[in-house]
Parts: structure tokens; sequence; C-alpha cells
């Protein structure tokens, strides 16, 4: 097996700087196109076969050095309570958004082989498909980013709802934070179980706090899930969308990889994280819109910067974009593993 990804999540020496992409399985992709102009976006995430085939793909196309199970941080937010459906235009929708003490009560911690069969079944059948190939990455999303979509219903600009509830009631916002850092570790568990061999925690919101409450409020939350996770011998990444402001809180979070979103210059985040962790990251996603000269150059700027860090996972700084050509994502790739051979 391709292992490099996992070579560099644990600081080992690697042939060349492996790279994946942030929601690399997706829509800028004709084959996935194909795939999900049949069935709805739920659907797909909830039928194994499919969801297993979408998860290849970027495999085959892109030639990345480890595939990322297909799914949505939302799956288990669902399978908490709460009605979700998802909009072409507006994105996730979370009916009834949990305000007050009735809603968090009614939210249940789910047993995943219960109730999201389907997520452990496709990871079952990856690690079949996969063997030989590249590692399989599980993940979830932290439990600030889902009380997020849980409480203001969906996405969000200013997420006043969210801190709202933070300020004016924070022993109801504890108490749902409790609830879904318990469904995270479960969940993660047993995506472990199934056969995950690493897992990703994506804090696509943690970025909208001050660090005042990113550390006191939301991060032993994270932090004891991750915690939680030690007992597996998998590599944990943690990746903070919007970080700059929290990486020295970041650093503590016990996590094997820091992924770091693009607005970070990458020297400057080894230096703040130390020797102790390995970096993911951190091309900005728009870059491969540019040429591909373009693309290359800015590959070397960030293999250059990362050289010193424990171990670096080349990614892109957030996810990447339904516009993207498939062909610039193929030369990003190709570029990683070129220059960071030489
Ligand atoms: O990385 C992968 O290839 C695995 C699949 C994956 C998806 N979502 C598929 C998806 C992963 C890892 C996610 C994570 C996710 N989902 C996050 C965290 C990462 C991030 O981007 O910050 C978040 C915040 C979500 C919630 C979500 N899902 C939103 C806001 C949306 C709508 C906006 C959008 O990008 O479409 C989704 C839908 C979604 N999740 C799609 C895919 C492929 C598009 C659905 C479609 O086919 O129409």
């Amino acid at each position: 097996m391709n292992d490099n990804f996992l070579k560099a999540c644990r600081g080992e020496k690697v042939d060349y700087t492996p790279v994946w992409l942030m929601r690399q399985a997706g829509r800028y992709m004709k084959e996935y196109q194909e795939v999900r102009s049949k069935v709805d976006f739920l659907t797909l995430c909830k039928t194994p076969e499919l969801a297993a085939k979408v998860t290849l793909q970027p495999i085959d196309v892109l030639g990345v050095d480890a595939a990322i199970l297909f799914s949505d941080i939302l799956i288990p937010v669902e399978a908490m309570g709460m009605h979700l459906e998802f909009s072409e235009k507006k994105g996730p929708i979370l009916s009834e958004p949990v305000r007050n003490k009735s809603g968090v009560d009614k939210l249940v911690i789910p047993d995943t082989e219960d109730s999201m069969p389907f997520v452990l079944e496709t990871i079952r059948i990856l690690r079949q498909e996969l063997e030989n190939r590249v590692p399989l990455i599980g993940f979830s999303g932290a439990p600030f980013t889902l009380a997020t979509y849980i409480i203001e219903g969906g996405s969000s600009k200013n997420f006043v709802n969210t801190k709202k509830m933070m300020y004016q009631n924070p022993g109801l916002f504890n108490a749902l934070m409790e609830k879904i850092t318990s469904t995270v570790i479960e969940y993660l568990s047993s995506q472990i179980k199934a056969g995950a061999q690493a897992v990703q925690i994506f804090d696509s919101w943690a970025g909208i706090l001050s660090p005042f409450d990113y550390e006191k409020v939301i991060f032993p939350y994270v932090k004891n899930a991750i915690k939680s996770l030690k007992k597996f011998d998998v590599p944990v990444i943690y990746f903070v969308n919007n970080c700059s402001g929290l990486l020295e809180t970041v650093k503590k979070s016990g996590a094997d990889v820091i992924g770091i979103d693009w607005r970070v210059d990458m020297e400057k985040a080894v230096k703040r994280l130390g020797k102790k962790v390995s970096v993911q990251g951190n091309l900005d996603p728009c870059v491969l819109f540019g040429p591909k000269e373009h693309i290359e150059e800015r590959v070397q700027d960030i293999l250059n910067k990362a050289f010193t860090a424990r171990g670096h996972i080349f990614n892109l700084g957030h996810g990447v974009l339904p516009e993207t050509p498939v062909e610039n994502a193929v030369a990003m790739v190709e570029a990683v593993h070129k220059l960071s051979k030489e």
C-alpha cells in the first residue's frame, strides 16, 4: 500500500509529500455528476455502493494519496433527531433549529451501527476495494461546527443565534455541546472500528469565535473528543478553518496533524505549532483556477515553507470549489509529487 499519507501523519520518513484534497469527491468532477444526476445527495450518502463509488473517483482521476469517506458532517445530526434536507440553492436545511431546553433534551446520542449503518458499510466496502492502494480517512464535524448547524438550522452569516445561546444561556449551550461531543466520539470510534485508518475533524466555523471564546468555551470539547480517540492507534487530523488567531490553542488539541487554511503563511504556522505535530494544507482553493505554471509555483512555495515541519500532508486550505477545472486539480497533485521528490 502507498502509506506515505499515514507516515506523514506520524512524522515518519516519506518517499514524497502525500496529497489529498478536502471535498475531493464532488460536483467539479463529471464522474460525480453522472452519479448525482440519478440520485439526490442524501440518498447518495446513504447508499453504500454509490458512496463507495464516488469516494474512489478522485483516487482514479487525481491520483491522490488518501481516500476520504463520502458522506456529510450533517449525517449524525440527522441521526440525533433533526430533520435534514439539502436544497440546491441554500445548502443544508435543518428544520426546527434547537434554541431551547426542550430542543436540546429531544436530541439523542445515536448509536452508529443502529442509526447510520450505511456509513460503516461504506467503510467496509472501501477497505476491500482500496486494498493495497491508499489509506481511508473517516471524518466528523467538530462539536462546535455541528452546534452552529443545529442552532442556526443551516448555514449562517453572523452566527447570531449560536452566539446568543453561548452568552445568554451558557448552561444550555454546554448541555448541547456535551451531547454533540458524545455523538462525535461514538461516531468516529465506530468509523475506526469499521476500518477508517485516520480520521479528520472538520472545525469549519471555529474561526468565527474570538480566541477567548474558542479557548474557554469550545476547545475543551474538541480536545476531549480527540483524547477519547487516542486509544485507537489511528492518526487524528484537526482542521480549523480561519485558524490564524487560534493556532497556539489548536496546538494543544492532542491531534497528530493540524489542518491549516490558506490565510496563514505556512512557514509561520509551522513555527507556531512546533515539532510535535504534522501539518496539512494549505493552498488557496482558488489557485486551482489559475494557469498550471502558477499552480506549480504556489505548490513549490508551500512545500518549501512546510519543509521543517515534523510531517507535511499537502492539501487545499479548504474544500475544492465546484467550479474547479479537474485538470488543474490533477496538475496540483502531479506538482506536489514531482517537486517533493526533487
Ligand atoms: O471530502 C470529500 O470528498 C468527502 C465528502 C464531504 C462532503 N461534505 C460531501 C458534500 C465532506 C468531508 C463534507 C464535509 C462538510 N459538509 C463540511 C466540512 C468541510 C467544509 O467544507 O467546511 C461542511 C461544513 C458540510 C456541510 C455542507 N454539505 C454544506 C454547507 C453543503 C452545501 C454546500 C456545498 O458545498 O454544496 C453540503 C453539501 C455537500 N457535501 C456536497 C458534497 C459533495 C454537495 C452536494 C451535491 O452533490 O449537491
